[in-house]
């Protein structure tokens, strides 16, 4: 709030596809999709319109002994597409991650397991900031104040490909990263519920990139110790890696898939956690105390549930993971000349995440880049030292090339301003 007084907050009077309209008439490409939601940029008419006609039918009704068309066709959908198929709904990425965390645990109980209820997470992993997702979130900033209150996981190495030594390649870190959680789980599985993780890109810590054989490892070594295994999509689901879920690029299921941002095109708040038979059948039973405890007013919003049908029809009717391949080199190359800055390090992308580490020493470098970058038409929003691209998928040649010289100027802009 204190450095609201000298950086007020962007007053925003509207958004058509990429592009935030600003109060004051400037206009901003939305480089993030306000933090990875908006897969298609912002207002997308087809979604409007299923929304439209949505709200004519049924705005609301409780899950709670009804039903409605959008949630179950949704759930088949869903479950067609990860081959998961049962699902509980909620509102937001971290309730997903409380829901797969209770789930886990509950369903060790039910099967007489009453000592696994502990989890495992990797470093620097993130997912969410209520008090149980906290457990599992390793970023010291956010659970610094709040630690008192949670009951920690365990913390395995990453394998972000950035750790490879000298001759050593990304499969390497993920076999290396993989041994410790071998080692992890040969002392601990007796107590583990779940390892969770985020496949393929740990965002929040900073694009954090990595080989998907450490998933084809942790899925074994899940199975031969009976550890669940979570796979928190909810930033790197829909396409955003170049698969419809990451982790099909390491041909591997999850016990539990955790997907929220983008399920709606970033129109409406929702998340979804997808579970196996296995799970399911645990808690089928006559005794309400055996069923799954997590009532929530708003699970299956209809509203909701219709914007995820229309996104996922977008991906059919688009064919985006097709023309998201072209689209994902031209932003390469338009990144080139960033990438190649002499104070670039580690550039990297994988599908539609484009990300690179500057090496400086100056403070607040975050808040100046997003500064300058703003200045210059462009959101964007470096994580420490880490700049990233995660842009709509819906872009024209010339957003393109716009988002390639704004983050290049805007770099420059900064580093000059190192000294002052
Ligand atoms: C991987 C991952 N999990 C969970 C969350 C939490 O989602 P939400 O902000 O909707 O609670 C995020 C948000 O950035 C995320 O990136």
């Amino acid at each position: 709030m204190k450095k609201h007084e000298s950086q007020p907050p962007v007053a925003v009077y509207g958004a058509n596809g990429p592009w935030i309209l600003c109060e004051d008439g400037h206009k901003v490409l939305d480089g993030v999709s306000s933090w990875w939601v908006n897969l298609f940029g912002h207002s997308h008419p087809y979604i409007k319109e299923a929304l439209t006609d949505q709200l004519e039918r049924l705005d609301h009704i409780m899950l709670a002994g009804f039903t409605h068309e959008p949630v179950v066709e949704l759930s088949e959908r869903l479950s067609k597409l990860s081959r998961l198929g049962h699902a509980f709904y909620a509102s937001d990425g971290a309730s997903a991650t409380e829901i797969a965390l209770k789930m886990s645990a509950h369903y060790w109980r039910n099967v007489g397991r009453l000592c696994k209820y502990r989890f495992v997470g990797l470093a620097g992993g993130y997912h969410g900031e209520t008090v149980g997702a906290l457990a599992v979130t390793d970023i010291a900033l956010f659970r610094q104040a709040y630690a008192p209150l949670v009951q920690l996981g365990a913390v395995v190495p990453s394998p972000d490909a950035r750790q490879a030594g000298p001759g050593e390649n990304a499969e390497a870190v993920a076999r290396r990263a993989a041994t410790s959680l071998e080692s992890f789980l040969e002392k601990n599985h007796a107590d583990t519920a779940a390892l969770i993780l985020e496949p393929l890109v740990q965002c929040a810590s900073g694009m954090a990139m990595y080989h998907p054989l450490y998933l084809q490892l942790a899925r074994e070594l899940c199975d031969r110790y009976e550890v669940h295994l979570v796979m928190d999509e909810i930033a790197v689901g829909f396409g955003r890696t170049g698969t419809f879920f990451a982790h099909e690029q390491a041909g591997i299921r999850p016990d539990f898939l955790c997907l929220s941002k983008g399920i709606t095109g970033g129109m409406l708040p929702l998340s979804v956690v997808l579970t196996t038979d296995a799970v399911y059948e645990a808690f089928y039973d006559d005794a309400t105390a055996r069923g799954f405890l997590h009532s929530h007013s708003y699970t299956g919003n209809p509203l909701a549930c219709r914007a995820a049908l229309a996104t996922l029809d977008l991906f059919e009717r688009l064919n985006v993971l097709e023309t998201n391949k072209t689209l994902a080199q031209s932003i390469g190359r338009a990144l080139e000349p960033l990438a190649q800055h002499s104070r670039v390090r580690n550039h990297r992308q994988l599908g539609m995440i484009w990300a690179c580490d500057v090496e400086s020493e100056m403070t607040g470098f975050s808040d100046r880049y997003h500064r300058e970058a703003m200045k210059r038409g462009l959101l964007l929003r470096p994580i420490g030292n880490t700049i990233y691209v995660m842009p709509p998928y819906l872009l024209e040649k010339a957003d393109v090339e716009h988002i390639g010289h704004a983050a290049y100027d805007a770099l420059s802009a900064t580093l000059k301003g190192e000294n002052e």
